[in-house]
């Protein structure tokens, strides 16, 4: 397998480079509202810019119908705010390979960028279709990814374009593969992982995979009361995934036989609703009532998932251990993220998704060793799987 050809490397000046992005980015009224993966683009970005590139940036946003333009899903907001951090021309083009994006690739001076429209406007991207990625390749000399959020993809964007141009990693998506594969390889021990979030069923591949791996799994979130029920325990009106309890059962024995400590809630914060303003209480996990849901694990939970966090060298994280959209059951997620920024020692890596939304969201983003930009592509590569949009870059 050959080897990556990275950003550092490429020559560039006067030529055209396409590069793909992930501007999937939150937008409101017209505006980025978390610019965190426009911002960690910028490396490569300025870097094509230094050597003299003409920047072409593809990206998708969002899932329209891809039956052509939806202002909705414009990437318009995204260059925009582009255009702020960088000090230099940013171009928007009406379409993504047709009439218009094609003069404006052929006008755009060295150290300018261009932006196609959103990739998925054309139903084509997301069939990885060669006359897609073949149009696209036309409009560039070089080809770039840069998009680790969308490496789990295999899009005519993501991998199809490899096939028709010399095609190089970018910082971002390289330093996001080095991160969570060395976490995986070679991490400093005790290495604990944090798993919460909603379903069994989402992560089980994820679990299967970290028991092989690390010294400690603590389960929070919705998920750890389908593995409680395969302890025995009730949990009254909980989220559960019956169909899951034996595989959580499996998945305890797995960690008990390769010696792997499982931490799950002892206490949880129930409520009569699911609501914001819901009637609840503290309780443990032995008395759950049975008209009772549980939405946040509870203060004896918190001091001992966070007295294993704080005794161990490499943590990841991903998934709340509550529905911390709602401050009634936000403490346990606010407290665990708390533990994970106050270990210094650790390597501390959030894995994506929600987890990033509760490190911004309590302002300790930077308190953290590494934050991936990826959801999905973080989990499948924590899961052992390869990424096309990686391996498309090694042909
Ligand atoms: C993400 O936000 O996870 C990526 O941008 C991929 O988006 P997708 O799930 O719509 O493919």
């Amino acid at each position: 397998m050959s080897e990556i050809k990275k950003v550092d490397s490429i020559e560039c000046q006067g030529k055209k480079v396409i590069v793909r992005v992930d501007f999937n980015v939150p937008v409101k009224d017209g505006k980025v509202t978390d610019d965190t993966r426009i911002r960690r683009a910028l490396p490569t970005i300025k870097t094509l810019l230094d050597k003299g590139a003409k920047v072409i940036l593809m990206s998708h946003l969002g899932r329209p119908s891809g039956e052509g333009f939806e202002s909705d899903f414009s990437l318009e907001p995204a260059s925009k705010r582009l255009a702020e951090l960088v000090d230099t021309k940013v171009i928007q083009a009406d379409d993504i390979c047709g009439e218009d994006a094609k003069a404006k690739a052929d006008a755009l001076q060295p150290g300018e960028i261009l932006v196609l429209q959103n990739l998925r406007f054309d139903k084509r991207e997301k069939k990885n279709d060669p006359e897609f990625a073949k149009e696209l390749a036309s409009l560039a000399d070089l080809y770039v990814n840069d998009a680790f959020g969308t490496a789990h993809r295999a899009h005519a964007s993501t991998a199809g374009v490899a096939d028709y141009l010399p095609a190089y990693g970018g910082y971002l998506i390289l330093n996001e593969v080095e991160t969570l594969g060395g976490m995986l390889e070679n991490p400093k021990r005790p290495f604990c992982a944090i798993l919460g979030g909603a379903k069994v069923s989402d992560k089980i591949k994820v679990i299967n995979s970290l028991i092989d791996k690390c010294d400690t799994l603590i389960i929070g979130g919705g998920m750890a009361y389908t593995f409680l029920v395969s302890q025995g325990k009730t949990v009254g009106k909980s989220i559960l995934e019956e169909d899951w309890v034996d595989k959580a059962g499996e998945m305890l024995e797995k960690a008990a036989s390769k010696g792997v400590k499982v931490l799950l809630p002892v206490d949880v914060v129930v409520a009569d609703e699911f609501a914001a303003d819901a009637n609840h209480k503290q309780v443990s996990v032995d008395e759950i009532p049975d008209d009772m849901e549980a939405l946040d694990i509870g203060d004896e939970t918190v001091k001992l998932f966070s007295a294993a966090i704080a005794e161990s060298k490499t943590i990841f994280w991903n998934g709340p251990c509550g529905v911390f959209e709602f401050e009634a059951f936000a403490k346990g997620t606010k407290a665990i993220c708390e533990a994970v920024a106050a270990n210094r020692d650790a390597d501390s890596i959030i894995g994506g998704g929600d987890s990033v939304a509760a490190v911004n969201k309590y302002g300790l983003a930077d308190q953290m060793t590494f934050v991936s930009t990826g959801g999905g592509a973080s989990m499948e590569l924590v899961q052992g799987e390869k990424l096309p949009g990686v391996e498309a870059l090694r042909r």
